[in-house]
This record gives structure tokens, sequence and C-alpha cells, in this order.
């Protein structure tokens, strides 16, 4: 680390980070959490009765997800039986197998470094710059505000819909509702709750769909048509990266923000020449946050986790949030164990598809930060709320300034 003038300040508070991250996460699921790790706390794998056989150990929970055939995305209690009847029969996300494969190969052509600067290049740069230059202008800049416009305007350009204030608004208003009708413990939507989700996906795709008959290679659903997939294939991906891909972000970006403010890692980072710090500092944050908090599989053959027999039927639930978690508190000097490297992001087959696209946008925030902190001062949360009984736990509003 080197010296930076004007960016001395006491180290901030390790107490007072990992306390806000458990009233955001206490605020999500004010009943689920405790429940959970009362239940950890008998043991790693943990036989629920209503629930399921919850997974708290990185290791363990890395074997259920390399184990396809075994622990499936596709049967009783999966995800698919959220979200098949919202997006339709082959999204990635409930599917395995050889057309699963064929499905993800042919949709890695969208995340490769090049497409995904082209996707998110111009929403980027401006609100980047837009944030540096409010920050170094000793305005209050809320976060959250910030990463739903950015998500939204991502949303615009994956879908073909218009990029206007209002059109980014709705695009992130949408993928917000469909979210928020899941919750952890409930195991489908209801037929009311799917229909809304329905009209609601159709409002975002029904332009991705005139893009893909148009085939024009310049917008994400013609390159899709491009890369091979059928039109519903296509429209699928686009709901599947809606889901996945927003609210994990919104949530995520100010998190990590309130993080460095709090722990004084802003200071750190403005002051360091190391080229891979960053990147360390994000991958732990991502594992004391878990933007994904838990995930699901269905057991399809019997089989064993740890010492706990399972069989056909059964549900999984890979509580990612504790497996991560019990590596300590935020610490970006000390790698975590091997097990939970990336865990956040999943392992094997369903790893995070869209991770590239998820380190584009978080790098682009963090860099926009960490130059207001250069030129500024160190970054200071002004106020903020914690966001009550949602899916993925986040702050509501998250207001920031530099010193
Ligand atoms: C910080 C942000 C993100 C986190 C923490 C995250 C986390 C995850 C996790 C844990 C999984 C695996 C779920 C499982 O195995 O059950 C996953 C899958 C997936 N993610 Fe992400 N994600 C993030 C951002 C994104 C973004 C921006 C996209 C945009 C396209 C995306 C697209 C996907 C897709 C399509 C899958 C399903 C892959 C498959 O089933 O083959 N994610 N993500």
């Amino acid at each position: 680390m080197t010296g930076a003038p004007g960016l001395a300040r006491p180290a901030g508070s390790l107490a007072e980070a990992m306390r806000w991250e458990e009233r955001v996460q206490h605020g999500a699921h004010p009943v689920v959490l405790p429940f959970l790790r009362r239940v950890a706390a008998r043991g790693p794998v943990v036989r629920v009765p209503g629930i399921g056989v919850v997974v708290s150990d990185a290791a363990l929970a890395r074997e259920v997800l390399l184990d396809a055939a075994t622990f499936t995305k596709t049967g009783p209690g999966s995800p698919a039986d959220l979200w098949t009847p919202v997006l339709g029969p082959a999204v990635l996300l409930n599917m395995e197998g050889a057309d699963h494969a064929r499905l993800r190969g042919r949709l890695a052509g969208l995340f490769t470094p090049r497409a995904v600067a082209e996707l998110t290049g111009p929403v980027l740069a401006a609100e980047g710059a837009a944030l540096t230059r409010a920050l170094v202008a000793r305005e209050t800049v809320d976060l959250v505000a910030m990463a739903g416009r950015v998500a939204g305007s991502v949303i615009c350009r994956m879908t073909g819909l218009p990029a206007t204030d209002d059109g980014v608004r709705a695009a992130f208003r949408d993928a917000q509702e469909i979210v928020g009708m899941v919750r952890l413990h409930r195991r489908r939507l209801t037929g009311a709750q799917v229909r809304r989700a329905r009209a609601v996906l159709g409002r975002l795709t029904a332009h991705a769909a005139i893009a893909y008959r148009e085939g024009d290679e310049a917008t994400v659903p013609g390159r899709m048509r491009g890369l091979g997939l059928s039109e519903r294939e296509a429209l699928g991906a686009v709901g599947a990266f809606v889901l996945t891909g927003t609210e994990t972000l919104v949530s995520f970006v100010p998190r990590l923000a309130a993080l460095l403010a709090d722990t004084g890692w802003d200071v750190r980072l403005a002051a360091s020449d190391d080229p891979l710090l960053a990147g360390r500092v994000v991958g732990e944050a991502l594992r004391i946050t878990a933007p994904t908090p838990a995930m699901l599989r269905s057991v399809e053959a019997p089989g064993r986790i740890g010492d706990v027999a399972v069989r056909p039927g059964d549900r999984v639930v890979v509580a990612t949030l504790l497996c991560c978690r019990a590596a300590g508190p935020f610490d970006p000097d000390t790698p975590p164990p091997a097990a939970v490297r990336q865990l956040w992001f999943g392992a094997g087959p369903h790893f995070c598809l869209g991770m590239p696209l998820a380190t584009v946008q978080i790098t682009a925030v963090l860099d926009a930060l960490v130059a207001a902190v250069r030129e500024r001062g160190p970054l200071r949360v002004v106020d903020r709320e914690v966001a009550r009984r949602v899916l993925i736990p986040a702050y509501a509003s998250l207001r920031v300034a530099c010193a």
C-alpha cells in the first residue's frame, strides 16, 4: 500500500460493518435466518421436516452442486417448480444434462469480454462518470437508486426496450416485482402470481421478440438468433437473465460500498497501487453478502451428503450464506478457504453464467467510488435504510458522500 495525501483516517470499524450486514440479512429474513442458524448449529447437514436437507458447510455444498446426477434443479422442490410456469421449460435454471449444456454453450457467446463490454459499456461509462462527478462535487448519492438505474438500463439493452428514464424505471420495477413474489419458504408461486408474473415478463420480452424476429445482431435477442437459439429459448433466456441478474446486483453494489465505508477499505483501495487488490475486496464482499443466500436442489437418486442419507424426492437447501460466512468476518487480506472460493456464484454445471457481466458492473461502480475517494476523501454513509422482508437482502436506500 502506498500513502496518498489527504486520505489518512482511522481504520473504520469492522464490528460496525458486520452489524450493518447482519441488519440487512435480518431485515430480509427475520424468521428464516435465525431458524437456519439454529439448524446449522446442530450440524453441517440437517434434515428439517417441511423444509428439506439443509447444508451449511462449504465443502459439502460444493459436492452437492458438482454432483448433477444425484442433485438436480428439475425435480420436486427444485427451482423448476418455481420458474417453469413463468419462464417455460427450458431456461437453464430449470434444466439438466445434455440440453442444459447445449443451451449454455450457445449462450456463452453473450458473456465474452467483448460482448459484455458492448452490452454495458455506454451505460457504465455514463453512470460511473456521473457518480464520481457527484461525489467530487460533495453531493450525496443514493447508491440503491443508482444501482437500480444501471440494472434497468442493462435490461433495456438486453430486451431492446427504449432506454428512456421512464423505460429504465419501468424495466427495473417489472423485474423487481417478479423476483419479489418468491420467498425462501415458498415452493411454488400461486396461480394468480404465475399469471401476474407472466404478464409482467411479457411486457419485458415483447420487444425482445421483435428484435429476435428482425435478427439485428446489434441487439441481444438478435445475437441469440445468430447463436442458433430458437425464439422460445431466446425469450426464456432473456427472462432468466432479468430474474437472476437484477436484484443480485442491486443488492450487492450498495452493500459493497457500505462495507468499504464502514471498514475504511475505501481509503486503503484508493491509496493502493496493487492491481489485484480491488478483485480481492470484491470477492470478499461477495463472500460476506452472498447475494444468492440459498440454492435449491431436488434429489434424483439415493445418495449421501456427509453423514446424512438422502432419497429421491428430498429437497436440498444449500445455505450459501452460512457456508460463506463460516470463514469469518470481512477480511480482504486473507484468502478464504478453497471450498468457499466463488461459492457465492455457485459451482458445477449451473455456475453463474452472468459472472462476467456482474463483475464488469461491480468493477465500474467500484472504480467510480475509488476515483472520488482519491480526489475528495473517504466515503461516508450519510444515512441508510434496510429493505424489509425481501428475497435478496438489500438496503432500501444507502446515501453516501465523500468526506
Ligand atoms: C452479484 C451478482 C450475482 C450473484 C451473486 C449470482 C449468483 C448466482 C448463483 C449462486 C447461481 C447458481 C444457482 C444455483 O446453482 O442454483 C447463479 C446462476 C445464474 N446466474 Fe448469476 N449471480 C449474479 C449475477 C448474475 C447476472 C448479472 C446475470 C446476468 C445474466 C446472472 C445470470 C445467471 C444465470 C443465467 C444463472 C443460471 C445458470 C444455469 O443454471 O446454468 N447472474 N448466479
